[in-house]
């Protein structure tokens, strides 16, 4: 059985006959564990309703790029972003053309021009479109453009025609799909990936954290994990399930963290530290619960270990990436980080816009690392930590 756990599927669906196959592709997807959101052209409402596909995917279907009350709600930026793989099918000839030239005059070319997602379309037409110069030329394009053509399929077709054409059936796209995920690009090796905030207790009752939600991390681990690496993920205390095939070892203090991700450093290739670990703790933690009397308290704090750093002084060294929270100087605090903390890159991001960073679904981040520094810009984090995984990949 194929999966797409977690993945965020936006179906595109273009007007032509196989668009009522849309139907079985939503229930496809889903039963693979993907969320489905659908976008119709005009012309595909006259093949299969709106509320069919809203009933199916559970979600409302997206028509008009120019609709105030659709546009406030979930608008086509925001759909771009969302959408781990847009998948149009059936892809009309028509819409392959439109999307070969750049057009955006309706909700579905927008948010196709719009994306940085993955961009996969079935084709569906008449043979003799299929095989037309005009139409090569645009698949061809699209191809150079890192757009996944699946299909088409040959055989007979609507219009009694005998040839290539034909959408490919719901269950090979799907596979298909699924596929797209799973690079590679990190087969036999290991990842230790450190996510989430620290707890560091003051008495049995309270602690001392900060605002990390472990998305990030998590969304490294799930690619790190796509990528065929055998990944652990080292995760302070967060209310997210843990990836499919990745082991999660879950601590609570800063301690904690430093001891597991000593041990587990020494077998991985790959070290990530994306976790925000608590710079100090208190000195002593008190056996009851302090009870509330002056007017002031004061606890005392002691610097906890830094955990990437002692990762990247092991003698037998994973390739070392650490994670900067800045609010100014970005990419001066980065360096100063690449350098003093002897990393082998450094992810740097604004944790000061509350639309990135810090329990956001979508961060932008500038890597740093000896030779340069790119910078990534806004996304969801499960696409940002597709991209930094094989960016990583590539330099391991
Ligand atoms: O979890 P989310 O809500 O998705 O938010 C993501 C994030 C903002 C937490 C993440 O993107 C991020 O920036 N993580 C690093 C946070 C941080 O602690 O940054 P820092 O600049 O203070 O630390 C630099 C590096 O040293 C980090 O890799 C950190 O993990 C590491 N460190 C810090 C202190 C310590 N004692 N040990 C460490 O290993």
């Amino acid at each position: 059985m194929v999966s797409l756990s977690n993945k965020r599927v936006l179906l595109g669906v273009t007007g032509g006959i196989a668009a009522y196959k849309s139907a079985e592709i939503i229930r496809r997807l889903q039963d693979s564990g993907a969320t489905v959101r659908v976008v119709m052209t005009q012309a595909a409402t006259e093949f299969i309703t709106p509320l069919t596909l809203q009933a199916l995917s559970g979600n409302p279907v997206h028509l008009d790029l120019l609709d105030p009350e659709a546009e406030a709600g979930m608008g086509h930026i925001e759909l771009s972003r969302w959408a781990d793989l847009i998948l149009v099918a059936p892809a009309t000839a028509d819409f392959i053309a439109k999307l070969a030239s750049g057009e955006a005059d309706n909700l579905l070319q927008a948010i196709c021009l719009a994306s940085r997602s993955l961009l996969a379309l079935a084709p569906a037409m008449n043979q003799g479109m299929w095989r037309n110069a005009a139409t090569q030329q645009n698949i061809e394009l699209l191809r150079t453009r890192g757009v996944h053509l699946f299909g088409p399929a040959e055989g007979e077709q609507a219009c009694g025609d005998v040839g290539p054409g034909r959408m490919s059936e719901p269950d090979d796209i799907v596979e298909l799909a699924a596929e797209l995920f799973e690079s590679g690009v990190l087969n036999n090796r290991t990842v230790v990936i450190t996510a989430g905030p620290t707890r560091e207790a003051i008495d049995p009752v309270r602690f001392i954290s900060n605002h990390s939600s472990g998305k990030m991390g998590y969304a490294l681990a799930e690619a790190a994990a796509e990528a065929g690496a055998e990944t652990v993920l080292i995760s302070g205390p967060v209310g997210l399930q843990a990836p499919d095939r990745v082991k999660l070892v879950k601590i609570i203090s800063a301690q904690e963290m430093y001891e597991t991700s000593l041990n587990e450093a020494q077998k991985c290739d790959l070290f990530i530290a994306s976790a925000a670990v608590a710079d100090y703790r208190p000195i002593s933690v008190a056996a009851q619960k302090i009870k509330k009397s002056a007017d002031t308290l004061a606890i005392e704090l002691l610097k906890n270990p830094d955990i990437v750093s002692a990762v990247a002084k092991l003698e037998k060294r994973p390739f070392t990436v650490g994670f900067a929270a800045e609010t100014q100087d970005i990419e001066r605090h980065a360096r100063d980080k690449l350098e003093r903390k002897n990393l082998d890159m450094v992810i740097a991001n604004d944790v000061s816009d509350s639309a990135i960073g810090f329990d956001s679904d979508d961060n932008a981040v500038l890597v740093v690392d000896p030779t340069g520094s790119e910078t990534i810009p806004r996304t969801h984090k499960s696409i940002l930590a597709r991209q930094l995984i094989a960016k990583i990949a590539g330099l391991l």
